[in-house]
């Protein structure tokens, strides 16, 4: 347990299975709860990740997996940077739904705990926020980020702080750098939902094949 006990902030954080998580968001996305809640909490992540990204990206046209997009949040603050490919994957179809009209070129529903069902090699970048976060997605899920990715492509990530070595998110970040199956250019404690004393660590890196 993280010293400052992160897992007791919110009640999401509480939920075991991946059919608990989903149930949840399920019912969060209701009269649009989700974004509302996002909004009064003050959730940076989406604008804090997509203004990193941006500055390491100069192309514009660049094909990106949005891993757990929810309701299209980091799609929406991407846009504004003039990216416009978005590939949204989440567990909750009732978010998909939510996700604002053309804003996505596609958008599945897709456990990200198990193999994902897209080709090697088939993204420019993969961006996930939000979604490393107690009971949600595993770090198995960077090895399949880094497999969808092409080289040189880049990987977004968020990772909750209360999660991090738990979870074994370090070992496994540590076990990808020693490899040399990506190189890293920034990873820092960002503020994430900071108005309730909650961090994640914020990761971009770049593949190697
Ligand atoms: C905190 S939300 C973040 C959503 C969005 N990226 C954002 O920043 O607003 C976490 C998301 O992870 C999704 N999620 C949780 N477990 C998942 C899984 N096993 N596979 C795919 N998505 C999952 C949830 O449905 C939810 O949309």
């Amino acid at each position: 347990m993280s010293q400052k006990d992160v897992g007791n902030k919110i009640p999401i954080y509480k939920l075991k299975t991946t059919n608990e998580v989903m149930k949840y968001y399920d019912e969060w996305g209701i009269k649009n709860k989700y974004d509302q809640d996002m909004e009064e909490w003050n959730y940076t992540g989406p604008k804090e990740s997509s203004q990193i990204f941006n500055e390491y990206c100069d192309k514009k046209d660049v094909k990106i997996y949005d891993a757990g997009c929810g309701t299209g949040l980091v799609g929406v603050e991407l846009k504004k940077y003039g990216f416009s490919k978005f590939y949204g994957a989440d567990l909750s179809q009732k978010l998909l739904d939510l996700v604002p009209k053309k804003l996505y070129a596609s958008l599945k529903k897709v456990d990200l705990n198990k193999a994902i069902d897209e080709k090697d090699n088939s993204f420019d970048a993969v961006i996930c926020i939000g979604t490393f976060t107690f009971g949600h997605v595993k770090p198995h899920a960077l090895d399949e980020f880094i497999r969808i990715t092409k080289n040189d492509g880049l990987i977004c990530f968020t990772i909750n702080e209360g999660i991090y070595e738990e979870y074994g998110f370090d070992k496994k970040i540590e076990q990808l750098n020693n490899n040399k199956f990506w190189k890293k250019i920034e990873f820092f404690k960002s503020d994430y939902i900071a108005s309730k004393d909650v961090n994640a660590w914020l990761g971009l890196y770049k593949v190697v094949k």
